[in-house]
């Protein structure tokens, strides 16, 4: 599928005209994937104030921080929604336990990317079976893998065209809007976590590293992706 000429149309929309183009267009075969961060948590203000049935989910890896369930428990709260949530599933869970013990991505690449494929690539795969149109927080200086991406792209292998509202948005403004619109955000934010995933595979950085560098952090820059967003 060619995206150019959605790329051109969309060129000098806001990510506010991009979300309501697709709601309108497709309704709840649009859906925003979220894993609770401040780029996701922007959207999901955004897509509720268009339309309060918009389409939300989430990845539960069963590893995912305590502040990360506070902040999905206060955007249900606060905007009267119910988040949905995908498992990964429990046979295979039990195998990856019993093949790598419990913390066994800490030991090689293919570990590692073994329980990222069973606790996130498998259900999102199962969450975008049902859709056409896949909505991200994905933005370009998150990382060097991002930034060549488009706001409009298509996904190859999951058959569904993946839209990058915030692509060009800094990460400014993602915090001035999180400031002006009251949007409820994980507190790990406020504790050097500029990028959170699983509780094991994330940690702390310090000011002036790279964004993304508390994320695998014992892997080199170029594997850090979990498969989610790999072209
Ligand atoms: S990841 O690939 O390294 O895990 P990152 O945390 O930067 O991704 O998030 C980028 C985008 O991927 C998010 O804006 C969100 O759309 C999606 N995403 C990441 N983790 C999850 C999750 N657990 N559940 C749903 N969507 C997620
Ligand atoms: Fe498993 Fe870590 Fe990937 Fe989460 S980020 S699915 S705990 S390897």
């Amino acid at each position: 599928m060619d995206t150019t000429n959605l790329n051109e149309r969309f060129k000098n929309l806001s990510p506010q005209e991009v979300l309501e183009y697709f709601l309108k267009k497709y309704g709840t075969k649009a859906a925003l994937s979220s894993s609770f961060g401040a780029e996701d948590q922007v959207i999901t203000d955004m897509l509720l104030k268009l339309d309060k049935k918009a389409n939300i989910f989430t990845l539960d890896t069963g590893r995912l921080h305590p502040q990360t369930y506070s902040v999905m428990d206060a955007t249900n709260l606060k905007y009267g929604v119910k988040v949905n949530v995908f498992f990964p599933k429990t046979d295979e869970v039990q195998k990856l336990y019993q093949e790598q013990g419990v913390n066994g991505f800490y030991e090689s690449i293919e570990n590692r990317k073994t329980c990222c494929f069973v606790r996130k690539i498998e259900p999102l795969q199962r969450a975008l079976g049902e859709l056409s149109i896949w909505i991200t927080g994905l933005r370009a200086t998150q990382s060097v893998t991002r930034e060549e991406l488009k706001v409009i792209e298509f996904d190859k292998v999951n058959k569904v065209i993946k839209v990058n509202p915030l692509l060009m948005w800094s990460e400014e403004d993602v915090w001035s809007y999180i400031k002006e619109n009251k949007v409820p955000y994980n507190s790990l934010h406020d504790e050097g976590f500029p990028s959170i995933g699983c509780a094991p595979c994330t940690r702390a950085i310090k000011d002036g590293d790279d964004v993304r560098s508390g994320r695998w952090w014992w892997e080199n820059p170029e594997h850090k992706e979990c498969g989610l967003h790999t072209k």
